[in-house]
């Protein structure tokens, strides 16, 4: 099938486009959310502006558009149909304070009309309904209506459907007005409006945001005619290796394409996420990854093939690398980690089938039998069915969902502080542990040596962990040394001050920034003044903030762990109290 726009060039056109309405080009970001401990992943291009929505200036103004790589795991469950990813790409133009509603609107409708050439009529919109903490979005049905959108395409949705955010518990959020080809979403455009207080009230916002956000793969499924992604050209390299390997036809048989989509999806975001140089592990995002590997490989099994992830690298390459450098510069790491991971599942899944025929044997799985092979034994619960039938075993899925919600709420404690997605919980406690990790970057170097890079950093409620390459495990009395060091310039109270300078000027002038991680032009360099040191800091990092005003308000740090993270690079967790 050959597509008739490529999702190079629809992503070119999307810039170009608003380019000439005067927005920047901002980068794009890491998958990896910097500084923000409520999310795993990147979700949406709105991310990486999460300062600047919550106000802060933008060095680059306040009209940008982006084409954003984004995970999201919440819809798992949905891929294998024809237009659900874990993995896609986001294109979006944000306005920050500055045009509204009126002008948002015709942007889209101009794009999509006159650049992209879909025919007004078809084009349906959804409004907002209004509800007891916001009116019915009356103006931008008349702004669709006055720009030749008949009433009859204009339907109004409560805020399940025309309300988006905030990501997080608090935060900017409002009704959002979406369009709909081939009744496929394809762009939403929110008008950020309110923020949304601890108790629940949604006060009007000083500044007034749009924020939009359009898939790349279903506005090119849609441009080509095709109605599903997976035959565009951002899929349809993995989907041939796949029928290659598999001798299966892709469109053939419903349970063998479901499973050839899940499949590609699942190891183009793994792909993804280990150019981020993340493993497999069994925690936050090394989980995720790992969850994404194992069940391509589980679906693998359906449509016969084994030993495959790996032979998917090289069509996923040709799709993306021209434009991340991060998978051609990691493709051994990358290859490595899917082999690696693939052939520890295949040996997890023997040990599961030989347990699973030792609790069949009476006939019956129970509930708690089949939670153990599950969480113990990796074995997902699909498959648990399937054996099940297939040997004529009985076995109850709402037993299974009993058991499991028991250990969910034990294990609630633990992730409790992680919001499902979103804007950052900028707290007080945050914010001290953001500058603490900046003084800990700092005596790492000072007490282990200038070798040592950011490898990763992530802040929770309760505690900062932070990622860093050194190669073997450190000693008690270094770890004591950087502690102290640490509380040292937290008791010289010494300020922290930001200041917007260009990426060059900033890394000449010694700011540190994160191994690996692209930045704009313009960046925001946070710098702990120290008067008594030479050059007249102690810190200087590229960051978006947000921290404390003086170090002092930080209170006493304290390591709690330290550990490997993967090969060659450490983990520390601290405290402050
Ligand atoms: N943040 C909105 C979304 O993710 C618009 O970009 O849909």
């Amino acid at each position: 099938m050959k597509s008739i726009i490529t999702h190079v060039q629809l992503i070119q056109k999307y810039l170009d486009f608003f380019k000439t309405k005067n927005h920047k080009v901002i980068q794009n970001a890491s998958l990896i959310p910097q500084n923000d401990p409520t999310v795993l992943f990147t979700t949406a291009g709105m991310h990486p502006l999460v300062p600047y929505l919550l106000g802060q200036k933008h060095p680059l103004g306040k009209r940008l558009c982006s084409v954003q790589k984004c995970i999201r795991t919440g819809d798992i469950d949905k891929v294998g149909d024809e237009s659900h990813h874990t993995f896609f790409e986001m294109l979006g133009n944000w306005n920050l304070g500055d045009y509204w509603k009126k002008e948002a609107i015709e942007y889209s409708l101009e794009f999509l009309t006159k650049i992209l050439k879909i025919p007004k009529e078809k084009i349906n919109i959804t409004c907002f309904a209004g509800d007891k903490d916001s009116p019915k979005d009356t103006e931008s049905a008349k702004i669709w209506q006055s720009l030749g959108i008949k009433k009859d395409k204009i339907k109004f949705l409560g805020k399940a459907d025309n309300w988006w955010g905030p990501a997080g518990k608090t935060g900017p959020c409002g009704p959002d007005t979406e369009m709909f080809v081939n009744g496929f979403e394809i762009w939403n455009n929110v008008f950020m409006q309110y923020n949304k207080t601890i108790n629940n009230r949604y006060e009007e916002l000083k500044q007034k945001n749009v924020d939009t956000g359009m898939g790349v793969e279903r506005t090119l499924s849609i441009l080509n005619n095709i109605n599903d992604d997976y035959l565009t050209d951002a899929f349809l390299p993995i989907i041939t290796q796949i029928e290659k390997l598999s001798k299966n036809k892709y469109g053939k048989n419903k349970d063998e394409t479901r499973a050839m989509r899940i499949i590609a999806d699942h190891i183009k975001a793994s792909v993804f996420i280990l150019s981020e140089k993340i493993q497999p592990s069994n925690t936050e995002q090394g989980y995720v990854l790992r969850r994404l590997i194992r069940r391509a490989v589980r679906y693998g099994r359906l449509i016969e093939i084994e030993d495959f992830t790996s032979k998917l690298v090289e069509p996923i390459l040709s799709i993306y690398q021209d434009d991340y450098s991060e998978l051609k510069q990691n493709k051994n790491f990358i290859v490595t980690g899917l082999n690696k991971e693939e052939n520890q599942f295949k040996q997890t899944l023997n040990k599961g089938l030989n347990k699973f025929k030792q609790f069949a044997n009476d006939k019956k799985i129970s509930g708690k039998e089949a939670f153990l092979l599950y969480q113990s034994f990796g074995f997902p619960l699909e498959m648990i069915v399937e054996e099940c039938k297939k040997y004529k075993i009985n076995f109850s899925e709402n037993d299974f969902h009993e058991e499991e919600k028991r250990h969910q709420e034990l294990s609630r404690t633990f992730s409790g502080g992680r919001f499902k997605s979103g804007l950052a919980d900028q707290s007080e406690q945050t914010t001290k542990l953001h500058t603490a990790t900046h003084l800990l970057n700092e005596a790492l170097t000072r007490i282990l040596g200038k070798g040592i890079k950011q490898r990763g950093s992530n802040i929770t409620q309760e505690r900062l962990r932070f990622d860093f390459s050194f190669d073997r495990k450190l000693t008690e009395k270094e770890i004591k040394q950087i502690e102290q060091l640490v509380n040292e310039k937290i008791k010289e109270n010494l300020s922290v001050v930001r200041k917007e300078m260009l990426l060059d000027n900033a890394l000449t002038s010694g700011a540190q920034g994160e191994f690996g991680h692209k930045y704009p032009n313009i960046v925001s360099v946070y710098t702990i003044e120290d008067p008594t040191e030479k050059r007249g800091w102690f810190s200087k990092e590229i960051c978006t903030g947000p921290h404390v005003k003086q170090t002092g308000e930080i209170g006493e740090f304290k390591i709690i762990k330290e550990e490997s993270s993967a090969a060659g690079i450490r983990r520390i967790k601290a405290i402050i109290g």
